[in-house]
């Protein structure tokens, strides 16, 4: 999400708005019918893949590849380096979408793959194709980007948070709140390079202090255990801390979900968490598109 431009990121959600049909009708096109991609998960996944699998068939693409390290080479006794990975994948593929436990793992695929390599998340590092689905979430539900509220809540080191922060860091007056234990805390490295992005972001204790103000909620899985304040109890969003929210607000979370945001919350009306899965399919036909240059063909 460092690397895309905003005018770029705005040129894929237009496309992905195009592409609502396709998903409604539940129709195929063959845009794509002359492309293969491989689909490379090294760790588990269960909406990124599926989704950019389904994504590449709803263009009329076709898809190779595995969903466990452990059936490839690179997973077995062999161990067989990325590089060497990356060296062939062209004679198998035109694109890669690719999710790794090393951060960076997907730019050292890329040095020799000779084809275009997506990111679907890479360690500690980044999610960047989740943060363009949470941001379009934002623009299909709320209009805009600009002008807004944050609240971040849970483990500040998990990938989606720092993709999510740089693209929101790309619009006008936007400031983040975010609420952590102290174990988890957002990494120096994405503080700086928020700090560089002029990104307004500001700690606070718990959740109700910023609830109010609010103009999107996103919660996230802290895996670690919490015993300091803010402990996972007050970590979690129930109803009761909703009841001084916005009218409007967004409710979001990349899922899968724990106990941090129990079932009873989905009764409330400002969940989009089971939304942001069918945007992630646009999302995701809209990237390939662009990396093809086939966005006119739709
Ligand atoms: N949101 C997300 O990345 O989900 P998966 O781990 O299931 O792909």
């Amino acid at each position: 999400m460092l690397d895309i431009g905003k005018n770029d990121l705005e040129q894929i959600f237009s496309v992905a708005s195009k592409l609502d049909y396709v998903l409604k009708d539940r129709t195929r096109l063959k845009t794509l019918d002359d492309k293969i991609m491989a689909s490379l998960f090294f760790q588990p996944s269960t909406r990124t893949r599926l989704s950019f699998e389904s994504a590449m068939i709803r263009l009329g693409g076709s898809i190779v590849g595995f969903a466990d390290a452990k059936v490839s080479r690179a997973g077995d006794a062999y161990g067989e380096s990325l590089e060497d990975t990356s060296r062939m994948i062209n004679n198998y593929a035109d694109v890669v979408a690719m999710r790794h436990s090393e951060s960076g793992a997907p730019r050292k695929f890329s040095e020799h793959a000779n084809i275009p390599v997506i990111n679907a998340g890479d360690g500690s590092n980044e999610h960047p194709t989740q943060a363009m689905l949470d941001l379009y979430t934002i623009v299909r539900e709320r209009g805009d980007i600009n002008d807004m509220n944050v609240m971040l809540i849970g483990d500040m080191n998990q990938r989606a948070v720092h993709s999510l922060a740089y693209g929101l860091a790309k619009y006008k007056n936007v400031t983040l709140y975010s609420v952590y234990p102290d174990e988890a805390p957002l990494p120096d490295q994405v503080q700086q390079n928020l700090k560089r992005l002029n990104m307004n972001w500001h700690r606070v204790a718990r959740p109700e202090e910023a609830i109010g103000k609010s103009d999107v909620v996103y919660v996230i899985f802290s895996k670690k255990s919490v015993t300091d304040p803010p402990t996972r109890e007050q970590l979690t969003i129930t109803l009761q801390k909703l009841k001084g929210a916005k009218p409007n607000l967004l409710l979001m979370h990349p899922l899968p979900r724990m106990d941090e945001l129990p079932t009873e919350v989905d009764t409330a009306p400002y969940g989009r968490y089971f939304m942001q899965p069918y945007y992630g399919v646009l999302i995701r036909m809209a990237l390939l598109l662009a990396l093809f240059g086939r966005e006119d063909s739709i």
